[in-house]
């Protein structure tokens, strides 16, 4: 399927930078990526170009998904939605690795590759060498007809509109609605129930709208990005579904402010990153409100007794946080989709601030089409 662009131009709309005009474009993209493709009868979604039947989906044993940057990222995020959803053991490399390391190509696993243009040359590589190898390779790919697109067996078009920041925003999101959906389907030809299946589509549905409360908070998260911006560094924390988002938005952060940041699973930070907490390296904790918000509440006070400075991601004010950006409440499985929309204001403000070149960060190219 083709989607028109006539509401998405590469005019700027108003907008000062490409990166703006692409994050406030997300409640439209969102809604992109679902249209047409819920099937409320049998509370699944119907993938049009997955070239996958219910019978071979079935006899999937292992899911591995490999992407770059941030598609890397959504990889980690439509993991961890395959795992909860469809139960089917599933993990995400970054594609620049696998393709070195002769990896073990198993015929029972399905292979999903990630890609905003679709050129990337590692990710290409990767599948290539899959192909090579006989495997089944899926892409989740947003430009249409793209290398990738062509050289995988079927997949999932992300439909996020041109996307022109060097810097990826709403293609983020939006790949990450579209592992959401690929997640669904698998679960409903497994064993996710209706009554699940119906409660992750209302999840779906009420995204667009969410994402618009988010975006109208934008004022408060310019004051925080004026707070933080002389950080010596950044620390970036979140457990099981929290990771990924931290993940991105340090890289996010890295990308277009160069303001250092580190990411880690909140877990780790007493192994060893503790050491770095002071007053100029502040944390940003992602808390989605799932079983793990009290020990994510138990690691803000491991930070706070260093006399770190914490702002906070989460559903609700964080008592132990200097400040939070409060996000609605979604499907806990949904959640991590919206934590990162706030994270990426924060970049961008940050980097205004900073007076960066938003939409061409130093030393970055949009796609990386070389070795
Ligand atoms: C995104 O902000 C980055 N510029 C970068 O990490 C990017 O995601 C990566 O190079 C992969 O690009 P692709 O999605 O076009 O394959």
């Amino acid at each position: 399927t083709t989607v028109e662009w006539e509401a998405e131009s590469y005019d700027m709309g108003g907008h000062d930078t490409y990166m703006h005009k692409e994050i406030h474009e997300q409640v439209d993209a969102v809604d992109r990526v679902l249209r047409g493709r819920i099937d409320d009868r049998f509370a699944t979604v119907r993938l049009g170009g997955l070239n996958l039947d219910a019978r071979e989906a079935r006899g999937v044993r292992r899911v591995k998904i490999l992407g770059c940057g941030s598609a890397y990222h959504t990889g980690l995020i439509g993991a961890q939605l395959i795992e909860e959803l469809a139960r089917i053991p599933a993990d995400a490399e970054p594609a620049s690795e696998f393709r070195y390391r002769n990896a073990v190509v198993d015929p029972d696993t399905l292979y999903i590759a990630v890609s905003q243009s679709g050129e990337t040359y590692d990710t290409l590589a990767a599948v290539q060498e899959l192909k090579r190898k006989g495997a089944r390779v899926l892409g989740v790919v947003n430009v249409v007809g793209s290398a990738i697109a062509r050289e995988t067996d079927g997949g999932v078009y992300v439909h996020a509109g041109p996307e022109v920041c060097v810097v990826s925003t709403k293609c983020f999101t939006n790949t990450a609605v579209a592992f959401a959906l690929l997640a669904l389907h698998l679960g409903r030809i497994r064993d996710l129930s209706v009554a699940d299946g119906k409660r992750i589509i209302a999840g779906l549905r009420r995204l667009p709208e969410q994402i618009a409360e988010v975006l109208r908070g934008e004022e408060k998260i310019k004051e925080l990005a004026a707070e933080y911006a002389n950080a010596k560094s950044m620390m970036f924390i979140g457990r099981v579904r929290g990771y990924p988002v931290a993940r991105e938005a340090s890289l996010k952060l890295k990308e277009v402010s160069y303001v250092h940041a580190e990411a880690y699973p909140a877990s780790e930070l007493k192994h060893g990153p503790l050491a770095l907490i002071e007053p100029e390296v502040p944390t940003v904790a992602v808390l989605p409100d799932d079983d793990l918000l009290e020990k994510n509440r138990a690691t803000l006070e491991e930070i706070k007794a260093r006399s770190g400075r914490i702002l906070a991601v989460a559903h609700q004010e964080q008592e132990k946080a200097d400040h939070t950006i409060v996000v609605p409440r979604n499907e806990v499985e949904l959640d991590p989709i919206l934590m990162g929309i706030p994270l990426q204001l924060l970049a961008y403000h940050t980097a205004l601030a900073l007076g960066r070149d938003i939409d061409k960060p130093r030393n970055l190219a949009k796609s990386v089409t070389v070795e």
